[in-house]
């Protein structure tokens, strides 16, 4: 017999005697305790999977825009026994108080951790205003969220546990909650010495887990490497339109990980703030950071349709011609989107009238940034 099932029939032992206790007393049905026999075990390798051993490659931890920007976030030490405990959390529906959702719920691993709805819904059936994003790399996000409003994965973490329509968890309680849980003391005892539950271990854990998935393993990166030797035609195409000429898109979208630490207005709206949606500008109340979000990374973004904050465009293909053809004027646009490229903010939108080859290309060497590592490791994978 496993240490795990002898955990958890000790405690199914203990519920049936409360149960008992309570049932010779009363004549009308008191409420239900947790059915622990209805609660999923999670399933986990007898050695856990070595997160502490995973690293970026060489020339990741070379490049010269993501050393400046891993030095914004927070060093973390990831053991292993703590990311596992955070792969447990992360796809346990028991954080939500309905027992329904979990982080994985709208974080989906096949699609690198981001949801396929515009609208991901939680516990109570309200759509989310905002597009869910993907999680990796997260070493080089200082700040989180389309607005970038908290600063530090371990003081993001807790929120979505906690906020009424993603999992409606009362945090006061979260601590009992996985307490009463079998499984849960012994892989707090594995990653922190000794079982006790707290909120700062939770965190921990989650942010192991998050810190752990990095994505560096897509077609693009095999052509570093080779010389782009299997790109297709079309792809080669789209490279030099990402690159090369005046689309600028790598001067926001840049580096390996094809991101900004810096967030940018691209002429989405005229007004977002009338839209619904000021972004930045909701927060600082200046007319210059109206719409102003976070430039997320491009990687893997073949996978986490539909794209930008609210989620407006259903495909790539939508994304290209929008930046072709339908940059809206804004009055702090950002300068890259100008003729010249340069100058004020602010500026008339250019027109790159892209041909139809250099579309299809755009949209085609987008797909080579997917990552389908990540997506089927097992270690990142939901253990119920
Ligand atoms: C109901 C859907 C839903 C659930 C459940 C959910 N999230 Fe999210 N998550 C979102 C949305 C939507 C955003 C973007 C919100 C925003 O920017 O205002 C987000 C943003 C994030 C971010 C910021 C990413 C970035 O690049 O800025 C992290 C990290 C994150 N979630 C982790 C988690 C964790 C950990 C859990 C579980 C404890 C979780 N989420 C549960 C929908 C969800
Ligand atoms: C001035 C900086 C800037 C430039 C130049 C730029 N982008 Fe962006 N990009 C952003 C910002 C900021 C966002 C997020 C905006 C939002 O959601 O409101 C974004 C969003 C995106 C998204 C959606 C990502 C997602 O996960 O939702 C894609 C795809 C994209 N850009 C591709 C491109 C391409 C292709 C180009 C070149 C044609 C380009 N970008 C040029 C700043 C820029």
């Amino acid at each position: 017999m496993t240490r795990w099932t002898e955990v958890f029939i000790m405690a199914l032992l203990g519920a049936a005697v409360s149960i008992g206790a309570g049932c010779s007393k009363v004549d009308a049905p008191e409420p239900e305790p947790p059915a622990l026999e209805e609660v999923a075990q999670p399933d986990l390798p007898a050695t856990p999977f070595g997160y502490s051993e995973m690293e970026f490659p060489q020339n990741w931890l070379n490049d010269p825009a993501l050393a400046l920007f891993g030095g914004f976030s927070e060093a973390v030490d990831i053991t292993d026994a703590g990311a596992t405990l955070g792969r447990v959390l992360f796809h346990d529906v028991q954080l939500s108080s309905d027992n329904a959702v979990s982080c994985g719920s709208c974080h989906q691993q096949q699609h690198a951790f981001a949801d396929i709805t515009p609208g991901s819904t939680g516990i109570s059936g309200t759509p989310l205003e905002r597009n869910t994003p993907g999680l990796f790399n997260l070493r080089y996000q200082r700040r989180l969220f389309w607005d970038l409003r908290v600063e530090g994965l371990a003081n993001q973490v807790l929120q979505p546990i906690g906020h009424p329509d993603e999992m409606g968890m009362d945090l006061e309680e979260l601590e009992s909650k996985l307490t009463s849980l079998p499984y849960y003391p012994p892989l707090f005892e594995a990653a922190f010495g000794d079982p006790a539950i707290d909120l700062d271990r939770i965190a921990s854990g989650l942010v192991q887990f998050l810190r752990s998935i990095r994505s560096y393993q897509s077609r693009y990166d095999a052509g570093i490497a080779n010389g782009f030797a299997d790109f297709t035609a079309s792809e080669l195409t789209g490279k030099d339109v990402f690159f090369g000429g005046d689309t600028r898109c790598n001067q926001c979208h840049s580096g390996l990980n094809f991101f900004s630490t810096q967030p940018f207005i691209n002429g989405l709206e005229m007004d977002y703030a009338s839209a619904g949606d000021a972004g930045i500008g909701a927060l600082s109340g200046a007319p210059s950071d109206d719409g102003r979000f976070k430039t997320v990374s491009l990687r893997n973004v073949g996978l986490t349709a539909p794209y930008m904050h609210d989620g407006r465009f259903a495909d790539l293909r939508a994304v290209v011609d929008f930046y072709s053809d339908d940059i809206v004027h804004h009055p702090y646009l950002d300068e890259r989107f100008s003729e010249n490229g340069v100058g004020l903010p602010g500026q008339e939108p250019y027109r790159l009238e892209l041909t139809e080859l250099e579309r299809s290309g755009l949209v085609d060497f987008l797909h080579t940034l997917s990552d389908t590592v990540i997506t089927a490791a097992p270690a990142f994978s939901s253990p119920f």
